[in-house]
């Protein structure tokens, strides 16, 4: 993923749209440098994003690292700056030319910052992304599917869920016998056949909690080191791909709702398992998944929801089955959400320049 490129360019701006994810399959646990420690497979979102401006200025170096100003909505984020600058660093080796630069980085959400939503996924993506089109103007020859491969494999070493935030629909990270183009240090969009059932399928994000993260997600990462469960989950994570895989191809529902919830109870269970332990889920994170089993239930409808590291409840459905469930969400669920939010957002084909 390194080449030597002489970049010639004194100043401009590049502009890139990335979209976040929602893990079906968790990544959870990772080893150095940002190495799953088992593969995940992703939906690509498509409203939920975050637009990144990089403006770039060619200055004498330090001979080290860039120098950088990151903004939010037009406004200075400090907070922003430790992970930019720690991924700036790992970026290093691959991006010979950043040290010449200055780089300001405009960034925006779709989402509100405060909503709970992580973007780091779709921050880091867009940004990477930027980085690699800067790349590409001292290499105009580069082959769009290097061009894609580099940028996730740079958008890992931000955030390791960011590497699958540069393609749609469904996209797998980390090295998985069943796809032999798959790696840990990229991701790669799913090979096998996806049934239409699961086209444009949608995603309804619950905001349970707008709070800060209470433990990030490198923290919990961290945490699988020397777990009790941490081997047998990680073979878990492994049979659950080859499980969905004919649960893809076929359409089948049950199948992939089966999976879905068991991955997302399976990774708060890591969390309440781990030492420290903690727990992110909320009374109302518990009040939405009962009364999704009961909806499920009563009307037979393939709903299910999944979990990030946090409160909030994705719940994925069939587009064909949008406004029953909508209607539902209306009626009996935005009571439990955080002042009655929630996204409606569906399945993605990945960023977009801009
Ligand atoms: C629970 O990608 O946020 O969302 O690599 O440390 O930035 P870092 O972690 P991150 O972890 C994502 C964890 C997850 C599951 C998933 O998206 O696969």
């Amino acid at each position: 993923m390194s080449r030597t490129v002489v970049l010639e360019a004194e100043s401009g701006s590049i502009t890139w749209r990335a979209p976040s994810n929602i893990a079906l399959v968790k990544y959870w646990g990772k080893r150095e440098v940002q190495c799953p420690a088992n593969p995940s497979l992703s939906f690509t979102l498509s409203k939920a994003a975050t637009t990144t401006s990089l403006k770039y200025e060619n200055r004498p170096s330090d001979g080290i690292s860039p120098t950088f100003e990151v903004l939010l909505d037009g406004k200075p984020e400090e907070g922003f700056r430790p992970k930019i600058q720690t991924f700036f660093e790992r970026a290093r080796p691959y991006l010979p030319f950043l040290k010449d630069y200055h780089f300001i980085i405009e960034t925006s959400n779709s989402f509100p910052h405060s909503s709970g939503i992580a973007s780091s996924a779709s921050g880091m993506a867009a940004l990477a992304l930027c980085l690699t089109d800067l790349e590409r103007q001292a290499s105009p020859g580069m082959e769009d599917a290097y061009f894609k491969k580099k940028a996730s494999f740079l958008a890992r070493l931000g955030s390791g869920s960011a590497s699958r935030s540069i393609q749609g629909p469904l996209v797998q990270f980390g090295k998985y016998a069943g796809i032999p183009e798959s790696s840990d240090l990229y991701a790669v969009p799913y090979p096998y056949k996806m049934h239409p059932v699961f086209e444009g399928m949608k995603d309804a994000i619950l905001l349970v909690d707008k709070g800060e993260k209470q433990v990030s997600s490198t923290a919990g990462h961290n945490l699988m080191k020397g777990h009790p469960f941490a081997q047998a989950r990680y073979s878990q994570a492994v049979s659950n791909l080859d499980t969905l895989k004919p649960v893809f191809a076929a359409g089948d529902l049950d199948g992939f709702v089966r999976v879905v919830e068991s991955e997302a109870l399976v990774l708060h269970a890591m969390m309440m398992s781990s030492l420290p332990y903690y727990v992110l889920m909320k009374p109302n994170t518990l009040g939405i998944i009962q009364r999704v089993w009961d909806y499920r239930h009563s009307e037979q409808v393939p709903l299910c929801f999944t979990l990030d590291a946090g409160a909030n409840v994705h719940l994925l459905y069939p587009r064909d089955d949008s406004a029953q469930v909508e209607r539902f969400i209306e009626e009996a669920l935005v009571d439990y959400c955080f002042e009655g939010q929630y996204i409606c957002d569906q399945i993605g084909f990945g960023a977009k320049k801009m």
